[in-house]
């Protein structure tokens, strides 16, 4: 069964995610990861993070599976470090890339095939699992998400900086011109400025055991 969770940034997708996959015993499956590996693997062969060509070539050469709960690339468990300031820098204009998200996708859709998973990330529901049997779009007004990345402690930026770098997020990811950020029509829409992790994530988990 596919769990396909979308929404805006600093909404909280990846900790509901987890909480609901750990929950139900269902697979978390975080896309960023893949754009963020696909940067790294650009930075790390010394090619050129500005040329397309080059991107395209490492994204060509890049493979996904899930063994148990791990992520692996090539083969091999991803233990990098993959929040760095640098892959922060340039992973948003390599997302934009179509064929770029053609390679994640095409491997999101495999691990679909293998495991119960949960899935996160801006196109999910509406892109890369249309079908999902469960679709969820988590929303919350621009106050509520920035308070929320201010408290996780991450960030060295004032309330009103990270409210300002959160809005101009926004705008980019609904203007996407490939895989934007959209509320599919038949997603569930909840919206999470008044609920707390628990409660959110308790719904996602009604909905999954409903359908089990
Ligand atoms: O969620 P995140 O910050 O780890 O995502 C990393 C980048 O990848 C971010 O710029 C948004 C992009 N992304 C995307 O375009 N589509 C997805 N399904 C997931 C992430």
């Amino acid at each position: 069964m596919v769990v396909a969770i979308d929404g805006p940034a600093g909404v909280g997708k990846s900790t509901i995610a987890e909480c609901a996959a750990q929950k139900t015993k269902f697979l978390y499956v975080n896309s960023g990861s893949f754009y963020r590996l696909i940067t790294l693997s650009v930075l790390k062969s010394g090619r050129n993070p500005e040329s397309k060509k080059d991107i395209i070539e490492t994204a060509r050469e890049c493979h996904f599976e899930m063994r148990e709960k791990n992520l692996y690339l090539n083969g091999k468990q991803v233990k990098d470090n993959i929040h760095t300031d640098a892959i922060d820098k340039w992973v948003s204009p390599h997302s934009f890339i179509p064929r770029v998200r053609d390679i994640v996708n095409r491997d999101l859709k495999k691990i679909s095939e293998q495991h119960d998973i949960i899935v996160e990330g801006r196109d999910m529901c509406t892109v890369v699992f249309p079908g999902a049997e469960i679709k969820i779009f988590l929303d919350a007004d621009l106050k509520t998400r920035s308070f929320r990345r201010f408290q996780q402690g991450v960030s060295n930026l004032s309330i009103e900086e990270i409210m300002m770098s959160l809005e101009e997020r926004d705008k980019l990811d609904r203007n996407k011109p490939v895989g934007r950020l959209e509320k599919s029509p038949t997603a569930l829409y909840i919206d999470t400025s008044d609920l707390t992790i628990n409660q959110v994530c308790e719904k996602v988990v009604a909905e999954i055991f409903k359908r089990l």
